[in-house]
């Protein structure tokens, strides 16, 4: 059973982010918005990678408004494989019918007006490891809930955790231990596993599928 969480939302900001289409129940969101005003607390910017609608985005917005700091949310916003055409976690609403491609841009950008919290994001709009390899400030939080392939969650981890500063904290979304829990692969869980067997992060606390690792050494 996992802890109570320290810190929880308003009451309007718990509505916003159960309102916003995307993929996260109530438990894991508040866990991480927990972790997010802790991290908050080291005063750097906290970090997103896959904002789809914006449903986890709201709450890391309100944990850095409390905190004084920014959110920051990566998506190329064209979608993850599981979430295309033809596979299970596709919606035909996020479709841009002119290009006809995935775009979950204004979806976002709608949910952030609606909780009144865009003044506290800024969105990247591109991919991952190619933000990574051009960033070049600390970070406190670093979330991965982007692309769930080997590939895609790896090159998150790789291209991210360098930045995370030492005491922030790396939440991984969609940790299945047990491969018959996964709906989208294991290579969250094996992310999970590498960020833990390089001795540079500790555990913190395990909700649903969502893991808070804090960062206790260099490397990683
Ligand atoms: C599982 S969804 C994120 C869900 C969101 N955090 C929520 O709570 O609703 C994954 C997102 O990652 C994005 N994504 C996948 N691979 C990516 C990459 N390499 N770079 C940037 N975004 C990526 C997809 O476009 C998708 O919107």
């Amino acid at each position: 059973m996992p802890a109570a969480p320290a810190h929880v939302p308003d009451a309007d900001v718990l509505a916003a982010f159960e309102s916003a289409k995307g993929f996260m129940p109530t438990d894991e969101g508040l866990a991480l918005y927990s972790a997010a005003v802790e991290a908050g607390g080291l005063g750097l910017p906290l970090l997103e990678v896959g904002t789809y609608c914006g449903r986890s985005t709201v709450l890391l917005a309100d944990a850095a408004r409390r905190s004084g700091v920014t959110a920051l949310t990566v998506d190329h916003h064209r979608g993850s494989e599981e979430q295309q055409p033809g596979w299970d976690y596709h919606d035909p609403e996020t479709v841009d019918p002119e290009v006809g491609l995935m775009d979950t841009l204004p979806a976002f950008r709608r949910t952030l007006h609606r909780a009144g919290l865009e003044e506290h994001v800024v969105a990247l709009v591109g991919r991952s490891p190619q933000i990574a390899r051009i960033w070049g400030s600390p970070l406190g939080l670093v979330f991965v809930d982007g692309g769930h392939t080997d590939e895609h969650a790896g090159a998150d981890y790789a291209g991210w955790a360098p930045h995370l500063a030492e005491g922030g904290l790396l939440v991984i979304h969609d940790v299945f231990p047990d491969p018959a829990d996964e709906f989208t692969g294991q290579a969250p869980y094996r992310v999970y596993l590498r960020a833990l067997d390089s001795g540079a992060f500790t555990e913190v606390s395990a909700t649903g599928s969502l893991r808070v690792l804090r960062r206790t050494g260099a490397g990683g």
